[in-house]
């Protein structure tokens, strides 16, 4: 094995670990990262000579590349990730469990030699501002310069890490593409990974262990994302008393230029980017940017809670972003980013489905085919294809965004796609019936294809259903105690629950949603600041039909809209009584006993 540079790094348990899996893996070359712009540009060089990666037109889009993935790597793979805790019940009956050691042992043999024809690079990696006290060090080895571009964008990277580092302690993350080159192979301008059934996305709470084999795609792969920055952090936050949740975070001003700070949960698919980055319809409004995925929270010596995004860059999906959709999201992949497994234009641009133009010309597909829209039976881009983009490209980043301290957060949303049933807003009646609504949430299936009947709803508990790292039954327990100590100290964030998705008895939206839900934001502001108008209603507080203002969609949605949007629909919430028994049964007796007396009290409000 070639040395490419010396470890840049006293710290002998880094430098031993690195040994250690160079030495099962046998890669060809060792390079440990520095995080430069030197480095990337030359790894950048590097994917576009082998055929990999595709430079954009630099006059359409600077500094982008584009890659395309094998078509069986185009997702996480739930079903091929794992909660290796050392008792299957901790892990709970929503992840997918393996006894550690055997585990380890089969994923050994997988490791074995399979870095061969490769070089091992080694990725120091901050989650959080360098030196945040928030932040969390991780380091990864991984056999793809795929996954180092990524990860300079979506992390802070290199020596700067290590400095802060020292000799502390750091999250081993190990990932394999699962490709070993025989002599004289090359990739060929093939992505390298393995089958399904050899991929395997191991998370070790106990140990806090991060083992990653057979993808190079987004989450199975950046493993600062998913699995150290959600399940691995998860257990952490459990055991440190913080937390680490699948939240955007948003900066909200009103007209009078007073500031709050909301997070938010929403399952994947229901705009979490979106709302992260909108632009307010309302008057003198503003929302900016924090994070759109992940937020770490901590109460600070006030009893304050607050969050960091522990991400440096959105890892977004890019079919259905638009000028119209998400024009933030356009212009922070104007330049600077990675697309995969977008279309690829006459001219050097990429396209995909929901662009907000049709496609110009002849394009060549994610597949690497040429496209035709007047001939095509299969989409351009894959519906999961992403851009990984630099937070600080997005032009309405918040200027605080990268705080080491944090910024104070007052509200919680949380909210699914629900076609009927779950009014446009309402707030919890109090902590423990916030943590009742987020343990709840979910969205409609509407899909008949799908395996389940239309109308039922896929609960994914505070949006952590694929990433939460231990037994769903006592997150939600860690979830009462957070709320038990932020009551102690008197200031806990206010708890809402939104629905942008709800459809008339015709099929048809009745919210504008987008830039609109801005009227609601306003709504939330007010109730955090002890104002706003509202009644209290059997399912929580609500907005009176005054207290959201319509100005400028009067045409769109008309009183009687509003009215049945913020209507509590009796018949509808005694269905859902009945699903959430069924969804709560599945945490047996780690389901916490507050929990059951909310269901308790909604049912006997509702009579
Ligand atoms: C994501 C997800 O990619 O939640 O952020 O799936
Ligand atoms: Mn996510």
């Amino acid at each position: 094995m070639k040395e490419l540079n010396a470890a840049p790094t006293g710290n002998a348990k880094l430098v031993a670990w690195v040994k250690e899996w160079a030495t099962l893996c046998e890669p060809d070359a060792l390079y440990w990262c520095d995080g430069s712009k030197a480095e990337y540009d030359r790894l950048s060089e590097e994917m576009v000579a082998c055929g990999l990666a595709i430079r954009l037109n630099p006059a359409k889009r600077p500094n982008c590349l584009l890659f395309r993935s094998d078509p069986s790597d185009v997702a996480r793979v739930e079903n091929r990730t794992f909660i290796a805790s050392v008792k299957q019940e901790d892990a709970g009956p929503t992840n997918n469990w393996i006894d550690p050691v055997e585990l380890k042992k089969t994923m050994t043999e997988l490791y074995r030699g399979c870095m061969h024809g490769r070089t091992m690079y080694v990725i120091p990696f901050s989650m959080g501002p360098v030196g945040s006290h928030i932040a969390k060090i991780g380091v990864e080895i991984t056999d793809s310069a795929y996954v180092v571009l990524n990860m300079h964008i979506m992390t802070r990277v290199g020596t700067k890490v290590l400095a802060a580092l020292g000799n502390g302690e750091f999250v081993p993350c190990m990932h394999s593409v699962g490709k070993p080159l025989a002599p004289g192979e090359s990739d060929n301008g093939i992505w390298p990974c393995a089958p399904l059934d050899k991929k395997y996305i191991a998370q070790f709470p106990e140990t806090r262990e991060i083992w990653s084999y057979g993808s190079g795609y987004g989450g199975n792969a950046l493993l600062g994302k998913k699995c150290l920055a959600l399940r691995i952090a998860s257990v952490q936050a459990r055991d440190e008393g913080w937390m680490a949740e699948h939240m955007l975070i948003l900066k909200l001003t009103n007209p009078q230029g007073e500031v709050k700070y909301v997070t938010g949960a929403f399952p994947s698919a229901c705009g979490k980017t979106n709302l992260a980055m909108l632009i307010p319809t309302l008057k003198g409004w503003k929302v900016e940017t924090v994070g759109d995925d992940i937020s770490w929270m901590k109460f600070d010596d006030e009893g304050q809670l607050r969050a960091i995004n522990p991400e440096a860059g959105f890892f977004g999906v890019a079919p259905g972003t638009s000028m119209k959709s998400n024009p933030n999201a356009m212009l922070s992949c104007a330049k600077d980013t990675i697309f995969t497994n977008v279309a690829l234009t006459e001219d050097g641009d990429v396209w995909w489905e929901g662009i907000g133009y049709d496609a110009p010309g002849k394009l060549i597909d994610w597949k690497g085919n040429e496209w035709d829209a007047k001939t095509a039976t299969e989409k351009a881009a894959h519906p999961n294809a992403r851009f990984t983009a630099r937070a600080y490209n997005c032009p309405c980043i918040a200027d605080e965004w990268e705080d080491p301290k944090g910024v104070p957060i007052s509200a919680f949303l949380f909210g699914g796609r629900r076609p009927s049933t779950l009014p446009l807003v309402y707030q919890s009646k109090n902590w423990e019936h916030g943590v009742f609504i987020g343990a709840t949430v979910g969205s409609e299936v509407t899909a008949a294809t799908l395996d389940v009947k239309v109308g039922t709803v896929r609960r994914d508990p505070f949006a952590m259903l694929p990433f939460c790292g231990y037994h769903m039954g006592d997150y939600f327990g860690h979830w009462l105690e957070i709320g038990r100590r932020g009551a102690a100290q008197g200031k806990l964030p206010k708890i809402f629950c939104v629905n942008w998705f709800r459809k008339s008895a015709e099929g048809k939206f009745m919210w504008p949603g987008f830039g609109d839900n801005s009227r609601v934001l306003a709504w939330i502001f007010a109730r955090c600041s002890g104002k706003g108008e509202f009644k209290d209603t059997a399912i929580g507080i609500m907005p009176t039909e005054a207290a959201i203002d319509r100005t400028g969609i009067e045409n769109e949605v008309s009183e009687a809209d509003l009215a049945e949007l913020l209507k509590v629909d009796v018949a509808g919430w005694k269905r859902e009584l009945e699903m959430i028994k069924e969804h709560f049964a599945k945490f047996g007796d780690r389901l916490p006993a507050e929990l059951k007396k909310q269901l308790a009290d909604l049912e006997a409000r509702l009579n």
